[in-house]
């Protein structure tokens, strides 16, 4: 069997996760190697909105998600400007605007939610909404005003992530791992003292001599869009409880996302599609002007408690980065800051809870 080898770390899958663990470990000194089954951003990263917003995706009962989500936004402040590139880094603020007298309900119960964490979102009347964001619809019922959501363009930060140098193998799935690497499905085996499992939601399983992991792909559909130059479709993120819609600056405008439980099913469908324009629609008229450019699916990796999967485990030469649900790309500064600390026995940032063995029951096959 041919070998690669003088590796300290694999890191399996060319996600943002995965640019951003290697990226991290490369500026430790150790020596790192990706491993991508398809090419890089394949997955779930190719497809994401980019969103950077704690605060309006904040749900009951998950204050520990919460707080890991507001550290991660405080790091992409410092993280972008290293990064570098145009990675069409939005700080406008989010709108969680109520379609209807349903939706004004629910979303004043979410705002007491949010002000008793002490976090920073205004209730706005409707006639506040539209002086904020003259497209919202007449019949905008309110809504909460969330200031420091944000947004980028994942493929920026990944093409800003792949100008790195960062040594990649791609179109070659690892098949298995064991205590001196990995072996790639081609027979290769590529040898490094650490493995990080970054491949999203096909972490959880198919790979050999890892314990099997709770972790489910939770598929999305998202819409491109497209406006004229001259004519902005909204200044802020707009959402409502069914989609949310941000216009990246430049003519792009993204329409997301559905939340399907459809194992790795990755079809567009009409029902999506439709379901997607119905609910922009609701609070944004115009979004009927724009030209459709296309609609993809992806699968978020998610876990049965909605947090990430950061940590090690046995076999003791692995750590794992994935479980990011529904904030990848929020998430990728802290948990690469979280791996690399791993990787060189530091000590992880405080609001990631490390992988432990009591969370989910596993065993390794
Ligand atoms: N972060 C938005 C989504 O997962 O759809």
């Amino acid at each position: 069997m041919p070998e690669r080898s003088g590796h300290d770390v694999v890191v399996v899958g060319a996600g943002l996760i995965g640019l951003a663990c290697a990226w991290r470990a490369a500026q430790r000194g150790l020596s790192v190697i990706l491993v991508e089954a398809k090419e890089p951003a394949a997955g779930a990263s190719g497809v994401a909105a980019g969103m950077l917003a704690p605060v309006t995706e904040a749900e009951f009962g998950e204050e520990e998600l919460l707080r890991l989500n507001l550290e991660a936004h405080a790091r992409w402040q410092e993280f972008a400007p290293e990064l570098g590139g145009d990675l069409h880094h939005r700080r406008e603020g989010a709108l969680l605007v109520a379609a209807d007298r349903d939706d004004a309900e629910a979303l004043h119960r979410l705002h007491s939610f949010q002000l008793s964490l002490g976090l920073e979102a205004e209730w706005l009347t409707p006639s506040e909404c539209r002086r904020r964001e003259p497209g919202l619809s007449p019949r905008c019922g309110g809504g909460i005003f969330a200031p420091h959501e944000q947004h980028v363009d994942p493929m920026a930060v990944v093409a800003a992530l792949l100008a790195k140098g960062l040594e990649i193998r791609t179109g070659d799935p690892v098949a298995a791992v064991d205590p001196h690497g990995v072996r790639l499905r081609s027979g290769e085996a590529i040898t490094a003292e650490q493995i990080v499992i970054a491949a999203g939601c096909w972490s959880g399983s198919g790979i050999e001599g890892l314990p099997g992991m709770p972790v489910r792909p939770l598929k999305g559909q998202i819409l491109a869009l497209r406006r004229p130059p001259d004519r902005p479709l909204a200044e802020h993120l707009i959402r409502t409880p069914r989609c949310y819609v941000l216009d990246r600056g430049d003519g792009r405008v993204v329409l997301g996302g559905t939340m399907e439980e459809r194992g790795f099913d990755t079809q567009v469908t009409v029902d999506g599609v439709y379901r997607l324009l119905e609910a922009a629609y609701e609070v944004l008229p115009d979004v009927t002007e724009l030209e459709f450019t296309g609609a993809r699916a992806g699968l978020r990796p998610a876990t049965p408690d909605n947090l990430p999967l950061i940590g090690r485990s046995e076999p003791g030469n692995v750590i794992w980065a994935t479980g990011h649900y529904r904030n990848g790309v929020l998430l990728t500064p802290i948990t690469a800051e979280a791996v690399a600390e791993l990787l060189t026995g530091g000590e992880v940032p405080a609001a990631v809870r490390p992988f432990s063995p009591e969370r989910f029951a596993v065993g390794v096959r």
